[in-house]
């Protein structure tokens, strides 16, 4: 599967080719069940969820074209398509591995309509397509230059379209921020020795008493891959959305959606 992926770019912006190698080695997330629910039509999801939005400022289409810049390992693509009626759905990602787990496991559901390729969201601007929702989430803080990465994005949306963009929130990533300055102190290389390391050390409450939080059940603590994401990732840092934006709408804690067309400006968070 991984070998018959099309690419639409290359990639060769130097931060883009470490966060391919970390996604190459350990797609993200490792899933395996999912919940299914109804999909429903476009125009009656945005209202719901953006009760603010006025009527005229509503999608105009029920058949959305969707961009999803990011995909990893078909999760997200899986929230829209159970989201969304009658989508038609483009996902790319920069990790074959990821797109490749993705493919297979949207297959087990019998979904065989989205289409994957491979590409660097940051080369996107060459793309003739245009979109009327663009869903990209956890994503563009990964890249040296977040703004670059929603303006690609912005650019690729119809008049009027939506962008829905997944952003760390500084608060939830204070453990995370506080291991990631531990891992660069003590050099605790991101291989399966030194994750295994390092995970055995919180778990003992050897490293730092604080971190212990990171081992709750539901973490993405326990898994390889998932671990990798969560404390070793390359990039990454808090960005947020410039707060005087009215056409910026905060969900659950560090997402935001965006009613484009807009041209947002992200704040880098220390
Ligand atoms: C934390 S994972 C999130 C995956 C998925 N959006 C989800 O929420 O399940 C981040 C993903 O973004 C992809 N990514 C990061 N930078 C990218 C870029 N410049 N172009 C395309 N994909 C990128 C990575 O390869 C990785 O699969």
């Amino acid at each position: 599967m991984r070998g018959s992926l099309v690419a639409l770019t290359p990639v060769t912006d130097a931060v883009s080719q470490a966060v391919q190698t970390q996604y190459e080695e350990n797609p993200y997330p490792r899933w395996t069940g999912f919940s299914w629910r109804t999909p429903q039509p476009f125009r009656d999801v945005v209202r719901e969820r953006l009760p603010q939005l006025a009527e005229d400022k509503l999608p105009l289409t029920d058949n959305p074209r969707v961009l999803i810049a990011g995909c990893g390992t078909g999760l997200e693509t899986m929230r829209v398509v159970s989201t969304y009626q009658t989508v038609s759905v483009l996902a790319v990602d920069l990790s074959r591995s990821s797109l490749a787990y993705g493919m297979r496991k949207l297959a087990e559901y019998g979904l065989s309509g989205v289409e994957h390729r491979q590409a660097d969201i940051l080369e996107l601007d060459q793309l003739d397509s245009r979109f009327d929702f663009i869903d990209s989430f956890g994503v563009i803080h990964h890249m040296a230059d977040p703004q670059r990465g929603l303006d690609v994005l912005a650019g690729l949306l119809d008049p009027g379209g939506f962008l829905f963009v997944g952003l760390y929130s500084v608060i939830a990533r204070r453990p995370v921020t506080r291991v990631r300055r531990l891992i660069a102190e003590r050099d605790v290389p991101p291989t399966p020795a030194g994750i295994r390391g390092l995970r055995r050390q919180i778990m003992l409450g050897e490293a730092d008493s604080e971190l212990s939080i990171l081992a709750s059940p539901a973490s993405d603590f326990w898994a390889m891959s998932d671990c990798r994401d969560l404390m070793f990732q390359c990039g990454g840092a808090p960005v947020h959305i410039a707060p005087d934006r009215p056409d910026v709408c905060r969900g659950r804690a560090g997402v935001c959606r965006i009613a484009g067309p807009l041209c947002a400006r992200l704040d880098a968070v220390s």
